[in-house]
């Protein structure tokens, strides 16, 4: 059998998988994230050991490894944290993560010092503040006794990585979301190096997500009471890891996910870039390419609308009144950019809000103008993909939010497009033992295994009415932006 690991944002999720696909037992375990100030996100780096520590031991346990071994564990990680360890290993710091917007100046000074074509050259993509490049310019501006003492610097889930198996390494899909490497020839980009004064020794041997990284240590196999030798794939971004996990591997595949962000991705079989860096051009988790647009806020939107706004209500209660709201919302329009926004519109600055509401909404247009808020922001990433004409042949939906039989239906019809939904909804976990699988088996690869795990279970189908009526809606949706940035700052 095949550990998954899903190092998320707000939990560790693990499962266990045999090469059916049969999901053999999961475990989750909870960290906090912190917020010093307005525009910072932080995390401790040790609580992810511990927790990942604490949830295997608990999934382990579960299990009946005396007839099915352990072979492999492959991590899927939050993007773009920074961690950054001493010569002696110790966390120097919490781990700015993905979502944390302080670095709008360091972005500046990358791109003033580059040029943004130059960097886009180098790099495939532009500075923007959830890159990692610029935290680690941060902590050199900010914190320079800090920035002189770093030894290693690394990306969440590489983190545990190196305590599992004490190497340090990342994969390219990972790493392609650092601003610092050559994406298209899967390497450290020398120039931004130097520009940010660390050198490659700082930083982990690059390898493909489904190459091994080396095995789990044996003090930790010790107190898991395991005795063979458990691979430990080189894993992937959570992206990446979901589009395995879906099945998302070839051109003219999209996958849609609508997690705590949202994220338009489609897998691409030779290197492909937007001159103009609007969606990030990335490895792929199988040895290819990708594109994605990122929305900041998807269904974190629903989650603060039920949990911060609605505190009486629950999930169900509210999904079920705005079913019986008609598309559109009676006018009244979402904008859902709650923590700023990355993808079409990099401004930390970007704030979430309602238009046009008038004294006949209730309560079931504002959640409904939520769900097509956030399908819009996503239909923004998917009019990018169009322009550059990305191939699209099928879109798969996957994450919380894509359990709402209604949300897949706004989805459809805002992107006119059939919403595929799969026979598991494990997404990255998944995908990370989709690559642990391959690490521990050379003759088997990514494809080949999702084609084996991975069945298209249901449908939904654009309503041609409603189609028309959210092509007029996104018209303006598309304009409120431009049209209320002034008052944001
Ligand atoms: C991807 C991104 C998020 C994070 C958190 O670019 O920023 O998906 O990885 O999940």
């Amino acid at each position: 059998m095949f550990l998954g690991v899903d190092l998320g944002t707000s939990s560790v999720k693990l499962i266990a998988v045999n090469e059916n696909g049969d999901i053999l037992g999961e475990s989750v375990r909870d960290y906090p994230i912190y917020y010093p100030k307005l525009n910072y996100a932080e995390q401790n780096p040790e609580d992810w050991w511990s927790a990942t520590k604490e949830a295997m031991k608990e999934l382990v346990g579960k299990l009946d490894t005396s007839c099915d071994k352990i072979e492999s564990i492959g991590l899927s990680g939050q993007m773009h944290g920074l961690v950054i360890l001493d010569e002696d290993d110790n966390v120097l710091r919490p781990a700015l993560l993905w979502c944390d917007q302080r670095t709008q100046k360091e972005c500046d000074e990358i791109t003033d010092h580059f040029g943004k074509d130059k960097l886009r050259d180098l790099t495939a993509n532009k500075a923007l503040t959830g890159f990692t490049a610029p935290k680690i310019l941060w902590v050199k501006n900010n914190e320079p006794e800090i920035f002189n003492k770093i030894s290693k610097i690394m990306l969440p889930k590489d983190y545990i990585n190196y305590k599992l198996t004490g190497n340090f390494s990342t994969d390219v899909s990972d790493a392609s979301g650092m601003l610092l490497v050559d994406v298209k020839n899967r390497k450290w980009s020398n120039e931004v190096l130097e520009f940010l004064s660390i050198n490659e020794d700082m930083l982990p041997k690059l390898y493909e997500s489904s190459q091994s990284v080396g095995t789990v240590k044996k003090e930790l196999k010790d107190e898991l009471d395991i005795e063979n030798d458990i691979i430990v794939a080189a894993g992937a971004g959570d992206q990446a890891a979901g589009a395995v996990g879906i099945g998302v591997v070839e051109s003219g595949m999209l996958s849609v996910a609508l997690g705590t962000s949202g994220v338009v991705f489609a897998a691409h079989d030779k290197f492909a870039v937007d001159e103009d860096a609007r969606v990030h051009s990335f490895c792929h988790a199988n040895n290819k390419y990708h594109s994605m647009g990122v929305m900041l806020s998807a269904a974190s939107c629903l989650k603060w609308w039920v949990e911060e706004v609605n505190k009486n209500a629950s999930f169900d209660e509210l999904l079920e009144e705005a079913t019986k709201v008609e598309p559109g919302s009676n006018g009244l329009v979402f904008l859902p950019y709650l923590v700023g926004e990355r993808t079409p519109y990099p401004d930390p600055n970007a704030r979430g809000c309602f238009i046009g509401l008038t004294i006949t909404h209730t309560r079931a247009h504002m959640t409904r103008a939520i769900l097509e808020g956030v399908s819009f922001g996503l239909r923004d990433s998917l009019e990018i993909l169009r322009e550059l004409k990305v191939p699209i042949k099928e879109v798969r939906v996957y994450g919380g939010g894509a359990k709402s039989q209604l949300w897949r239906q706004i989805l459809a019809d805002i992107f006119d497009c059939n919403m595929n939904t799969i026979n598991t909804n494990q997404g990255p976990a998944l995908g990370g033992a989709i690559l642990g699988c391959v690490a521990a088996d050379e003759s088997k690869s990514v494809e080949q295994v999702c084609g084996k795990l991975i069945k298209v279970t249901n449908t939904v189908e654009p309503i041609a009415q409603n189609v028309d009526k959210y092509n007029k809606v996104y018209k303006i949706y598309h304009e409120l932006y431009g049209t209320l940035k002034g008052a944001f700052n």
